[in-house]
């Protein structure tokens, strides 16, 4: 096994760090340096950074990175994204990684209940290296894309912009995603930031779906919606939602048990761009 040391990045290797991240796309987010550059700043601020991010080093040479993150409000510890340089592969650098990142997740925030990582459909070899550590395969969220330019989507919900006063009714729809939106924090920073909307059912006033826009600077012409609905309501918010977009293409992350939204989508001509698998374990005796 090669000995690598396995720390915190250091300010000054942004760049390098990158580089090597790089090197793991497709299996990783493909991400513009800007985008990177953002996320890393981002992290900065909040000590994400020196407390959860991991470089693998050999010598002077950064050989692998991880970038973790806490997701509160489901009590997850996520190694978001992996990368070990392709030259230093099968060298067990990859397994020291997360055996770290765990622990750094671990010291942060000791009432984790779940480690989790996102493996894409690309590499079918990140499967066998989840399961290695103990991590197994629980849900599938596909990335549909769609051109809703000059269409109108079916829709009898009414849609308002939400009131702080309205978080903890949309606390309790179910997320799209199971990084989801439950969390009252994250749902005041969405509703304080704008694009946000609210579906309501006309007769009754009653919240059924709540949506939220985000434009990508790496995805020019699209609007990235999530969303979370009341049982029964999914297919309608998702057009309530679809209808407010005045980008040419929409990009939605569906979970697969949400199969009358999918079936919806791609009736709509949606298609799929993107699979990710998602694989967790038990934080309980693994730390
Ligand atoms: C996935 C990745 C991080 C693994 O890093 P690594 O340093 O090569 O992994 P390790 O050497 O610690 O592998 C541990 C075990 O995982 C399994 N494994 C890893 N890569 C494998 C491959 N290409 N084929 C089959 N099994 C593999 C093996 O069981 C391996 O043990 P072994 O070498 O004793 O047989 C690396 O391949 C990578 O960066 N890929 C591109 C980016 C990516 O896919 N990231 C998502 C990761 S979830």
């Amino acid at each position: 096994m090669t000995e690598a040391i396995i720390r915190p990045p250091t300010l000054e290797e942004k760049s390098s760090f990158y580089q090597v991240y790089e090197t793991g796309v497709p299996n990783v987010d493909a991400l513009t340096y800007d985008g990177f550059s953002r996320w890393w700043n981002r992290s900065k601020v909040l000590g994400d950074l020196l407390a959860l991010w991991r470089v693998a080093t050999v010598g002077d040479e950064i050989v692998g990175v991880a970038i973790n993150m806490i997701l509160d409000s489901f009590g997850w510890g996520a190694i978001w994204e992996l990368v070990v340089a392709p030259e230093w592969r099968r060298k067990g650098i990859g397994t020291r990684i997360v055996q770290e990142s765990e622990r750094a997740l671990f010291e942060r925030n000791q009432n984790l209940t779940h480690f989790a990582m996102g493996v894409k459909l690309h590499n079918p070899f990140a499967i066998p290296f989840t399961e290695h550590l103990g991590y197994g395969i629980q849900s599938l969220v596909l990335r549909l894309d769609g051109t809703v330019e000059n269409k109108t989507f079916s829709n009898n919900l009414d849609v308002k912009i939400p009131r702080l006063d309205d978080i903890p009714l949309i606390m309790h729809l179910t997320p799209d995603t199971y990084w989801g939106l439950r969390d009252y924090r994250k749902i005041e920073f969405s509703l304080r930031g704008g694009n946000c909307y609210l579906m309501t059912e006309p007769a009754s006033n009653m919240i059924v779906g709540f949506a939220r826009f985000e434009y990508d600077h790496d995805y020019p012409d699209s609007t990235v919606i999530s969303f979370s609905y009341r049982q029964g309501y999914g297919r309608a918010v998702v057009d309530a939602a679809l209808n407010e977009v005045t980008t040419k293409k929409a990009i939605l992350w569906v979970e697969v048990k949400h199969e009358i939204i999918l079936d919806h989508l791609y009736a709509e001509g949606f298609e799929r761009t993107e699979t990710e698998f998602l694989a967790r374990k038990r934080v309980k005796g693994t730390v």
